[in-house]
């Protein structure tokens, strides 16, 4: 008999909803290996504000160590309320830039698909978010959010944003690779009006666009994508961009799908090894209540299925199963219409399980 695949997967849950969504996720591989027949072999380690009350560290050595000895990590958020003081040295989202930087993940990816039977979650109308399928390509391990920062006194502060050429080269070639598997269309995303940063980036997205003369590439200014993403969504199918403007429109496209809980993504390096994480945060507000979405972070599992242990098939039966779960009419509280029956978060969960077993 041939042995089993086994895989180690580090699970770092982090603070508030984190835990619950990610005890969803791992009950999902389990049924994931119990139909296909391989092992997952979780581990759990501590970040974020429960590291920093267990270990005085919002990232610890041994979580980091954990996950260099693991095939990949699924993550759930960072952030919690007893360390919020924003004068505070060390906070619970540090966990996140340190690992990202440590771990080489330089490239996020964050699809965005709007499943057609959650057109009516979104605000905006039905005929502009049908159909939408894009994902957003963000530059993970520079920019300004690994700058120097610098407090003078009580009256400046400063942030510094710096590129360097190979490191958008490095995100710009696995934006056309991904194009190509895709529509073929790459929307490079900047602020060249304005920032040097910017003029470098687009030079350089420019010069390795010449290497995918199959793949079709515009420029926008960051501010102008904000306003199209919105106005009409559907035009876009690789959008490209730096780190901090891929943050904030990352969250923008959340409102497309109708809620955070559905958006799931992958931080990627040089091979194939992955941190995968729902795009949303601990939301305190609503930890500990059962209520929260665990379909982002199951999403999340199936991108790591697909990309860190190169099994698509799998990928791709968490991601049906997901599908016929929503299809059936099953809603957590965030993407409830009004009046609609909801599901507690195992239930979600649950119901997942079934439809990939069944
Ligand atoms: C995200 C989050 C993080 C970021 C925070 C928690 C550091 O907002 O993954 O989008 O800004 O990258
Ligand atoms: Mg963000």
């Amino acid at each position: 008999m041939t042995k089993q695949a086994e895989y180690r997967i580090a699970v770092l849950s982090g603070d508030g909803i984190g835990v619950e969504v990610i005890a969803e996720a791992e009950k999902v591989l389990r049924a994931v290996g119990e139909r296909f027949g391989c092992r997952f072999v979780t581990e759990p380690g501590l970040v974020g504000g429960a590291a920093m009350s267990a270990t005085g560290e919002p990232l610890p050595a041994a979580a980091l160590a954990l996950c260099r000895a693991s095939d990949a990590v699924l993550f759930g958020a960072v952030g919690d309320p007893r360390y919020d003081d924003p004068q505070a040295e060390k906070r619970p989202e540090q966990a996140l830039l340190g690992l990202r930087k440590e771990l080489g993940l330089f490239a996020n990816l964050r699809p965005v698909q709007v499943h057609p039977a959650l057109v009516d979650a979104s605000p905006v109308r039905p005929e502009v978010v049908r159909g939408v399928d894009l994902v957003v390509v963000r530059e993970l391990t520079g920019g300004i959010y690994f700058g120097e920062p610098r407090v003078e006194g009580s009256e400046r502060a400063v942030d510094t944003m710096t590129y360097t050429r190979a490191e958008v080269e490095r995100i710009a070639h696995l934006g056309f690779q991904i194009a190509r598997g895709r529509r073929g269309k790459v929307t490079s995303v900047d602020k060249a009006n304005i920032l040097a940063c910017s003029r470098l980036w687009r030079r350089t997205v420019e010069a390795v666009a010449r290497e995918y003369p199959d793949v079709t590439l515009e420029h926008m200014l960051v501010d102008a994508a904000a306003m199209h993403l919105i106005r009409r969504p559907r035009d876009f199918d690789v959008l490209l961009t730096e780190n901090q403007f891929g943050d904030i429109l990352s969250d923008e496209t959340s409102v497309l799908v109708g809620s955070m809980g559905m958006l799931p993504s992958a931080s990627l390096g040089e091979g194939r090894f992955g941190l995968y994480e729902p795009i949303h945060g601990s939301a305190p507000d609503i930890a500990g209540q059962g209520i929260a979405n665990p379909l982002a972070a199951i999403l999340s599992a199936a991108m790591l299925l697909r990309h860190s242990l190169g099994r698509e098939a799998e990928a791709q039966a968490v991601e049906d199963a997901v599908t016929a779960v929503l299809d059936a009419g099953h809603r957590t509280p965030d993407i409830a219409g009004p009046g609609q029956l909801t599901v507690t978060t195992s239930q979600m969960g649950d119901l997942v399980v079934q439809a990939l077993i069944q």
